[in-house]
């Protein structure tokens, strides 16, 4: 596994705002929390937060990001988005899709996107992002927002009782990619798409990219199943188009709801 190091970094990066800043840390509580201080202290937009084990990581929905040492890229970024992005929905589907194209400029391997933004590779997940955002007094604009992303490097690293459901970009034969260059391929990727947000740029990739999408899926509540049906699309703000058993056609809204596909 690669040291990942600024100097390392900056060889990588074709960026001029994000990575402007690095923060790198051995252990850390979460790196989504880091960046979220970090951006109610002033901080400017770039700021790239990193460490190379989390102790208390977070996923969505409340949930824990398991985040050992050794096998992962646990990384947030300090956004301030420009006006027309209102939604996170959409900054985070946006930046599924740079993480499933940096995971292919890296490694031999074919990243699909589970809804909302689970990153799947050979059928597990190998990456989950977080997107945590603050509203501007304005009600309409976001003050900040902070993208966390969280990437298993090698099927290897992946505890036993996990690996029914995650893995790693790389095989356990395979050497793993290199974590430098995944970081600032993610930087670079999601630098270009912001530089012009629209959703035209993504929308279309993000459901080529689905693995969802004519599969039967089932509603999740807290964990709880609510209901059952086909995911027929993606709609234009990124929620999942689905007809229910009962014939009812849902547009489902990523923080509500989450769905479980039957692969
Ligand atoms: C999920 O799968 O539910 C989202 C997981 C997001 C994990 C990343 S790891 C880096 C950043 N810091 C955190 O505490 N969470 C995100």
């Amino acid at each position: 596994m690669d040291i990942i190091s600024e100097a390392a970094l900056r060889k990588e990066l074709h960026t001029a705002v994000l990575g402007n800043r690095f923060e790198l840390y051995q252990t850390i509580d979460s790196t989504n929390l880091r960046a979220k201080l970090a951006a109610q202290a002033g901080e400017p937009e770039g700021l790239c937060v990193i460490a190379e084990e989390q102790i208390a990581g977070r996923g969505r929905l409340g949930r824990s990001f398991l985040s050992p040492r050794g096998n992962g890229v646990y990384m947030s970024v300090l956004l301030r988005p420009s006006p027309e992005i209102e939604q996170p929905a959409l900054l985070t589907a946006a930046v599924s899709v740079c993480v499933a194209r940096a995971i292919e400029a890296v490694s031999d391997s074919r990243a699909e996107i589970k809804w909302v933004n689970d990153l799947f590779v050979r059928g597990k997940k190998v990456c989950g992002i977080l997107t945590e955002a603050a509203v501007a007094p304005d009600g309409r604009q976001l003050a900040y927002a902070v993208v966390g992303i969280g990437v298993n490097l090698s099927d290897a690293g992946i505890p036993e009782e996990l690996r029914e459901i995650a893995g790693g970009i790389a095989p356990a034969d395979v050497t793993p990619p290199s974590r430098t260059r995944l970081i600032a391929a993610i930087l670079n990727e999601t630098e270009e798409m912001l530089r012009a947000f629209s959703p035209d740029r993504f929308l279309s990739e993000y459901r080529s990219r689905s693995n969802v999408i004519g599969k039967q899926v089932t509603l999740l509540r807290n964990g709880a199943p609510t209901d059952s049906g086909t995911a027929l699309d993606i709609d234009d703000q990124a929620r999942l188009v689905v007809r229910l058993n009962s014939g009812e056609i849902k547009h489902l809204n990523s923080g509500e709801i989450s769905c479980r596909a039957e692969f």
